[in-house]
């Protein structure tokens, strides 16, 4: 009796099963942004290596020091970097009177010694970047209610971030397909995932003068400022890269020496 009881049971199970497989379902309504949304575009830098593979490429340090002054003239009015010290655009070929200057022409914030109230003072080398705003409601109060995220680890924080960054800076000059309205105050940009941006577009051909005379398309400021940002989210990939193939040769080595090790350590025994 308990067996076929058991046997009922399953019995339902099954064909409520196959009803649910049969029974035609509500199609799910597809969303709209998913056919304008775009991937990010193919783009390459010295640093990524031959082929793109990551695994020699050095930076270049020219690239660097652009980048860096697209992001001082440009990107820093809204955006922070509070991981990047002055002192760590050494890295970049600037010299320390160069770092020193770089440091002294930004104010961050201090306190007067003499009465306690709050001052700013000139940047000293030790000082990360100043955030451009004092706090989030008044960087927000600024931009349409939307927050310039820090972005010293941006092409981290994004899949696929330096094709995603550079994409997403040169994705503002692509006309919305008919009939999609853009929200006030927002931007069209499709490589944006709501399509729907609140930052303007950042860059325009011409925009700024380039120290060391190159032209200042806005493809080349993007790759550029880029180029800086791969470096700020990983300032040691350089190392990392040289300790890399240091490791491999190494082991390639000592696997020789072990297989010798072993024709001599058996030599003598028969099989
Ligand atoms: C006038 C202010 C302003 C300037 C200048 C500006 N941004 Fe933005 N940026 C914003 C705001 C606001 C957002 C947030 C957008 C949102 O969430 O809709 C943003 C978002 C971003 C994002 C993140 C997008 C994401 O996936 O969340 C990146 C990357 C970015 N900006 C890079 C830059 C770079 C590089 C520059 C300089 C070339 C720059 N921005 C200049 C205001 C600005």
């Amino acid at each position: 009796m308990v067996r076929l009881f058991g046997f009922g049971a399953g019995l339902v199970f099954v064909i409520a099963l196959l009803v649910a497989a049969v029974l035609p379902r509500d199609a799910v309504p597809e969303d709209p942004i998913k056919k304008i949304h775009l991937y990010p575009r193919d783009a390459q830098w010295q640093h990524d290596g031959p082929m793109g593979l990551g695994v020699f490429g050095t930076f270049d340090r020219a690239q660097l020091q652009r980048g860096f002054q697209v992001y001082k003239e440009v990107c820093s009015a809204c955006h922070g970097m509070n991981q990047i010290a002055f002192r760590n655009l050494s890295a970049l070929g600037f010299s320390d009177a160069e770092v020193k200057a770089l440091a002294r022409s930004k104010e961050v914030p201090s306190i007067n010694p003499q009465t306690g109230e709050p001052a700013t003072r000139p940047a000293l080398p030790s000082d990360r970047f100043p955030d451009p705003f004092p706090n989030e409601t008044t960087a927000r109060l600024a931009n349409n209610n939307a927050l310039p995220p820090d972005l010293s680890l941006i092409v981290k924080a994004r899949p696929d971030g330096q094709r995603y960054v550079y994409s997403l800076l040169t994705g503002y000059d692509k006309a919305p397909p008919k009939g999609f309205e853009t929200p006030a105050g927002l931007h069209f940009n499709p490589y944006f995932h709501s399509v729907n941006i609140a930052m303007a577009r950042p860059l325009n051909d011409g925009q700024i003068e380039y120290a060391d005379g190159t032209k200042a398309t806005t493809d080349q400021m993007a790759k550029d400022v880029t180029a800086f940002l791969r470096w700020a989210s990983e300032p040691e990939l350089e190392v990392r890269r040289q300790t890399g193939v240091a490791t491999m040769i190494f082991l390639a080595i000592l696997t020789l020496l072990a297989y010798l090790t072993y024709r001599k350590v058996w030599a003598g025994v028969k099989h």
